[in-house]
């Protein structure tokens, strides 16, 4: 029994108390092990948080746009910035060369239709952005980056409403870009004998006198290029008021004041180069600027290729005045970028849309592209001469929308509106020019 007892003590009592000791080294070690491994995850938390404010993002960010070859340089200076921030991400720098996004614009839509967007892409706001993308709900609403970045207070209130629908904001402007502007060399008007003129008629007089001394009046390149001289045209024939009737269908084109611009179009065109078909923009300009033309009608893009590729200065090299017949008028477009559904690696696109719409990536960007930021606070000190003259017609003239850039109809406007161009152009016909403008126009929803 004691044997049994010592056993029965060593079960009962002494068993249990080897056993509550053990229980009791078991807790405390468990205690520490807690101990460690609570402080392990407090550092390894506090460590991980430090990693990953610092930690700068990974994979691939595809930029997908038109700014090729001599376009580039500006978003290349945009991607540096980027890349200096975000040293770990891989930026696509995805380009198809067209002026105008001629090219550009026909690959997107393969891409994006097919399900595979790039991370973000160049588009201009308004019926472009909002007409083909937005009302086929594949960009994601930005408000919220919006509030976020403060963009409410900075970006002009009409130009986030050419971004915006009653159901969200859909990119970001990275510029404003003016359409309606003649470049000229001051020395050669000396030369040549001739002034700036001030309206088309002024134009048409001093045109056969430049073609007397072997000057082409009018350089003009590929076929957006002619789209682009029509609407400067269009604009000083019909004013701003009946520019806007037009594109708000309270204007028919078969109007005759829009009949009138196809009849002075049709003039202008005389004193065109004959090899306009096969000239990029910017051959069109070097024409300009080798003193084979005096005049060209192209957007300011023209002085950041003059200025950024070319090394002229603004001013001296070459001079600059509103389109014939437009003066105080602005006529406006912008590149944005947004943010596609289902785009990949969808943080890196977010601190992209934040550089394109801040301050130092704007006035890093558009110096160096001819074009103006649209934020209210961006440092003019950075720009050019010509540059800070747009900035301050931006703030003073009636602003119009563009619509070779996609401001004031949608695609399917513009793509049928190249082929009423064509008909124009082998036809010379305003009036049947006229007819198909109003037809393509019912078409894309715009006339009645
Ligand atoms: C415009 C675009 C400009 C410039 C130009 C010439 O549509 O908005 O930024 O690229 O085409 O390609």
């Amino acid at each position: 029994m004691r044997v049994t007892g010592e056993k029965l003590v060593g079960v009962v009592l002494v068993k249990p108390e080897r056993g509550k000791q053990k229980l009791e080294r078991e807790v405390s070690g468990l205690k520490r092990l807690a101990v460690v491994a609570l402080s392990l995850l407090v550092v390894w938390g506090l460590t991980g948080t430090a990693l990953a404010a610092s930690s700068p993002l990974r994979g691939e960010l595809e930029i997908f746009s038109w700014w090729a070859g001599d376009e580039g340089p500006a978003l290349q200076a945009l991607i540096d910035k980027y890349k200096t921030a975000f040293p770990n991400v891989e930026v696509i720098n995805a380009t198809v060369t067209g002026g105008a996004g001629i090219n550009a614009k026909a690959v997107l839509k393969t891409r994006m239709l097919g399900g595979d967007p790039p991370g973000s892409f160049q588009v201009h706001a308004g019926q472009e952005l909002i007409g083909t993308w937005v009302v086929a709900k594949r960009m994601e609403d930005l408000t919220s980056l919006y509030n976020q970045e403060g963009w409410f207070k900075v970006f002009p209130k009409d130009l986030i409403d050419l971004l915006s629908t009653k159901d969200g904001i859909w990119s970001v402007p990275v510029n404003i870009h003016r359409s309606n502007v003649l470049w000229y060399v001051p020395e050669n008007m000396k030369k040549w004998g001739v002034g700036v003129p001030q309206n088309w008629d002024e134009f048409l007089q001093i045109a056969p006198k430049l073609q007397k001394q072997g000057v082409t009046p009018l350089a003009l390149g590929e076929n957006w290029t002619v789209t682009h001289l029509w609407e400067s045209v269009a604009l000083a024939v019909l004013g701003p008021e009946k520019w806007q009737a037009l594109w708000e269908g309270n204007l028919s084109f078969t109007n005759p004041d829009v009949i009138k611009v196809w009849e002075l179009f049709g003039k202008i065109l005389q004193y065109t180069n004959r090899d306009a078909a096969s000239l990029t923009w910017q051959q069109a300009t070097d024409m300009v600027v080798k003193g084979e033309a005096a005049f060209n009608i192209m957007g300011d893009w023209a002085a950041g290729y003059m200025t950024t590729t070319l090394h002229l200065t603004a001013g001296k090299d070459f001079g600059w005045a509103p389109s014939p017949g437009t003066k105080g008028i602005f006529m406006m477009l912008a590149d944005s970028f947004g943010l596609p559904v289902g785009a990949p690696n969808r943080q890196a696109v977010i601190e992209w849309l934040k550089l394109v719409g801040s301050r130092s990536g704007q006035d890093t960007f558009n110096p160096l592209k001819g074009s103006i930021s649209p934020r209210l606070d961006s440092d003019l000190s950075k720009y050019n001469t010509y540059s800070r003259s747009a900035a301050q017609d931006w703030q003073t003239n009636r602003i119009v929308g563009s619509l070779a850039h996609g401001v004031v109809a949608n695609e399917r406007f513009m793509n049928d509106f190249a082929t009423v161009m064509e008909i124009f152009l082998s036809s010379r016909n305003p009036q049947a020019a006229a007819q198909a403008a109003q037809a393509v126009a019912i078409q894309a929803g715009i006339g009645r």
